[in-house]
């Protein structure tokens, strides 16, 4: 019977997840709130997102680290900055795999800033590359995963929101990064 209960209560929980990640990003979709005023440090947000996965991350296996230079910025709200690291690393913690390290990286290229997630796991195939970002894709449905393919759509929505891009990189066996490319300012776009 307590079996029962939890199982319930685990669906439960997994309803209201996905039911939060639709209204989230019907939000994004909206216009709304991604972008802020001044300009954000980037590096205590991707800290911030790390410090609270480590638990879990261990859990399964995957070490976690972040990387990059403490003064770069972005004019993209914290909450959102968080909303992008927390769903690469929690794919890492699902996906990658045990013995896979996963890193949160913010690094400058040119007039951009690029926020990248990387692990050095399972990774999915080339062919799948293209499509993680697609509304309820997910690269192996074989797979008894929990995930409901929205969490790269929020990314893609937020970045995009931002004034940047999204790419990724990798293959089977060789990981996945997934990098995040935004303007350093967004006032250099208007
Ligand atoms: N680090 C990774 N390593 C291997 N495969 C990955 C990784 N990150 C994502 N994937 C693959 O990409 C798919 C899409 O990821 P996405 O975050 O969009 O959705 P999800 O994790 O399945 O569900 P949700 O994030 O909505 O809970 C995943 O189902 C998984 O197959
Ligand atoms: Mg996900």
């Amino acid at each position: 019977m307590h079996a029962l209960v939890e199982q319930a209560r685990g669906e439960v929980d997994q309803i209201r997840e996905l039911i939060d990640e639709v209204l989230f990003l019907s939000e994004l979709e909206s216009g709304s709130r991604v972008v802020s005023l001044g300009a954000v440090a980037v590096l205590p947000e991707l800290a911030a997102v790390a410090g609270e996965l480590e638990e879990r991350a261990s859990r399964v296996g995957v070490a976690l680290a972040v990387a990059g230079d403490p003064g770069i910025e972005l004019e993209v709200r914290p909450r959102m900055l968080r909303v992008v690291a927390q769903n690469l690393a929690e794919n890492a913690i699902r996906y990658a795999g045990p013995g896979a390290t996963f890193t949160l990286a913010v690094e400058r290229d040119a007039g951009n800033v690029i926020l990248r997630g990387t692990d050095d796991g399972v990774g999915v195939a080339e062919s799948d590359l293209g499509r993680l970002f697609e509304r309820f894709y997910r690269a192996d449905r074989a797979r008894a995963s929990r995930g409901t393919g929205l969490g790269l759509a929020i990314v893609k929505h937020v970045v995009t929101q931002a004034g940047g891009t999204v790419e990724a990189r990798g293959g089977l066996g060789a990981g996945l990064e997934i990098r995040c490319i935004l303007p350093a300012r967004r006032s250099a776009l208007v």
